[in-house]
């Protein structure tokens, strides 16, 4: 008798063990997400001198809602001048195509899905952020592009990141005026929310 209670009793001790190992063992691990972004402080367009970018406000808010890791790009070169003059340096960089370098690097590898964002400079992400995409391979990934900007909405970044990766699965993206960053972080949680995350 002794015995058959110790048998019923290992087996309703064992037997959920076991089966809740085997769903962990079966469950895909979550991967995280990455978001890769660059973002100018200082003066810009519509806000005045700001200390924080409007871009990185954005990047800040994907990563609390989603859990997501970051990586900021930053360019060895000095940016910080008066937005007039860093409007004609930013020209200047666009119609030659210099790929400015940057500091730091990231393993992409971990990361099935990533956001990059930056601002819309003349149209387009900055100069420095394709230079990441040139030495990054981002290739199998899904990428979800966003963009700050004063007008242009996303500008070419769609088309821009399908170029630069095209066998990637880069979804419609996502743009917020660099001025409204600040006071609409409703837009931002709703975006996610319409992406599922
Ligand atoms: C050099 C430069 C070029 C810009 N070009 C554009 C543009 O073509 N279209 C636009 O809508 N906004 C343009 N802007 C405004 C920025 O996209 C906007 O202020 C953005 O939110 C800045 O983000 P950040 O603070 O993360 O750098 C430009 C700003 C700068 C500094």
């Amino acid at each position: 008798m002794k015995r058959k209670m110790f048998f019923v009793l290992t087996l309703a001790i064992v037997l959920p063990l076991a089966l809740s190992a085997q769903k962990v063992k079966n469950q895909k691990p979550r991967v995280k997400s990455l978001v890769v972004f660059f973002s100018h402080a200082g003066e810009n367009y519509a806000v005045g001198n700001i200390a924080v970018g409007n871009t990185k406000i954005v990047a800040d808010y994907i990563c609390e809602a989603t859990g997501a890791d970051q990586f900021e790009i930053v360019a060895e070169k000095n940016y910080d001048m008066p937005y007039a003059e860093l409007i004609k340096v930013a020209k200047d960089e666009a119609t030659r195509g210099e790929l400015p370098a940057y500091r730091g690097s990231v393993d992409v590898t971990p990361y099935d899905t990533i956001f990059i964002g930056g601002p819309i400079w003349w149209g387009t992400f900055p100069r420095v952020m394709f230079t990441f995409f040139k030495q990054n391979n981002l290739g199998q990934k899904t990428l979800i592009p966003f963009a700050t900007h004063e007008g242009s909405g996303l500008g070419s970044v769609v088309s821009d990141v399908k170029k630069a990766y095209p066998k990637a699965r880069v979804l419609n993206g996502f743009s917020i005026y660099g001025h409204e960053v600040r006071t609409e972080r409703e837009k931002v949680t709703r975006w996610l929310r319409s992406l599922g995350r």
